[in-house]
């Protein structure tokens, strides 16, 4: 059973539901949305036609972490008493992600961590997901790491070495599949071809009020600064995040939000941009295997591989370090060509194999069957 329910876990989750599918003889999948996110969440359950077994519905406006974790608990009762599946897997460090865990433990469910051992090592940084995954990995059985960095994090809380796998990212499983060179998008026509685009998201809890205003106010002087470029902008669906992004960029005519992009537009998107600035995890995962800079709008993350490959650079929200990283990517020929070599630290886009592998090894040893291999 694989339980998501946010736009990032299901973009990577995808991956390996299809190819469960592929797998008939091996696996039985049943997918569980929580539906914490909703648009955001069926725009890729479309992309990659994937019908949903279940879903929970639990989202509401401005929800509270409490109000997502107790529904999804309370909800996924019914459900996993009804299906008793082998293994629960579920991906990454949301709300629905720690939720999800620990449904799967008060059931007794062996659980499997996609994209295990990431860390930043600080409670609030990033929050809530720093804790979500630390508490995700303290309940799991199986740890699929996406580099040997996450593993190294694992093996210093003393997790099972034998139940750890590296995988790489399905990320870049996904990644595979979208991009294209003879992509189009209506917001291109509104954007002059002699442009620079820079691709712009932002929304983590951590960010919101002040730092946001900030990071946001300085992008602006840097577009009314810099006449030959475009700023392209989906603005996540939070009330809080659409209420600041319009109050700082509406009448700006080369600052342009749109809704949130379907992935496939969202990665051809990033393939068309000049460079692309955020607080997302999944779009640093993203970058580098494109050969775009990304100017990191966080104070820490737990994706120093794409900081190691010189895709990444940290720079917070303070105003001034933005303003000095955007003009040296806009007007330094020699730090742009340094950070725009596609290094991909993720992997070769066959995480869903080998997490499929490992899996039906798992299951088999714990129901004391020898596994075939396959
Ligand atoms: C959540 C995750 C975060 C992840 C992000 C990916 C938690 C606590 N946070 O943050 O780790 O990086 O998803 O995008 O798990 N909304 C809609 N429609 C949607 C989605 C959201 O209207 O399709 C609105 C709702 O009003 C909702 C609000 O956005 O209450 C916030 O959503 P929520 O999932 O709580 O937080 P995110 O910031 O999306
Ligand atoms: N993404 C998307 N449309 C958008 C913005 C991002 O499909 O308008 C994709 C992006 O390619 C990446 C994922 O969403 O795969 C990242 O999700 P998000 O930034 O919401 O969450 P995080 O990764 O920070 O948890």
């Amino acid at each position: 059973m694989t339980v998501f329910g946010t736009r990032p876990e299901a973009i990577k989750m995808a991956p390996i539901i299809l190819k469960m599918k592929e797998e008939k003889e091996n696996f039985a999948p049943i997918t569980v949305l929580t539906g914490q996110h909703k648009e955001m969440l069926d725009q890729v359950m479309d992309i990659f036609h994937i019908v949903p077994d279940y879903n929970l519905h639990v989202m509401k406006e401005e929800q509270t972490l409490s109000s997502i974790t107790t529904s999804v608990i309370n909800k996924l009762d019914n459900i996993i008493n009804k299906t008793n599946p082998d293994v629960i897997l579920v991906h990454g460090d949301t709300t629905t992600t720690f939720a999800a865990s620990v449904s799967a433990f008060y059931h007794k469910i062996p659980l499997g961590h996609v994209e295990a051992g990431l860390r930043t090592w600080d409670k609030y940084s990033p929050y809530p997901e720093e804790m979500n995954r630390q508490m995700t990995d303290t309940l799991s059985d199986i740890y699929f790491a996406p580099t040997e960095l996450s593993r190294s994090n694992l093996l210093k809380q003393n997790f099972n070495d034998n139940r750890i796998y590296i995988t790489g990212n399905t990320a870049i499983d996904a990644l595979k599949q979208t991009v294209d060179q003879n992509y189009h998008h209506d917001v291109l026509d509104d954007i002059d071809n002699n442009h620079r685009i820079i691709l712009l998201t932002m929304h983590r809890r951590e960010n919101q009020g002040e730092p946001m205003y900030r990071a946001f106010t300085a992008i602006k002087e840097e577009v009314i600064k810099h006449p030959d470029i475009e700023v392209v902008y989906p603005v996540h669906l939070s009330p809080v995040v659409q209420k600041m992004a319009h109050e700082v960029f509406d009448g700006c005519s080369r600052i342009h939000l749109v809704d949130p992009l379907d992935v496939v537009d969202f990665h051809n998107m990033s393939a068309r941009s000049y460079f692309i600035m955020t607080d997302s995890g999944g779009v640093q995962e993203e970058a580098p295997s494109l050969g775009k800079p990304v100017l990191v709008l966080r104070e820490h993350t737990e994706r120093p591989e794409g900081v190691k490959a010189g895709t990444l650079k940290l720079i917070g929200t303070s105003s001034t370090k933005i303003k000095e990283s955007m003009e040296q990517l806009l007007d330094d020929e020699d730090i742009y060509k340094k950070m725009s070599h596609a290094k991909n630290p993720y992997g070769d886009g066959k995480a869903s194999d080998r997490i499929l592998k490992a899996l039906d090894t798992f299951i088999n040893e714990e129901s004391g069957v020898e596994s075939n291999g396959n």
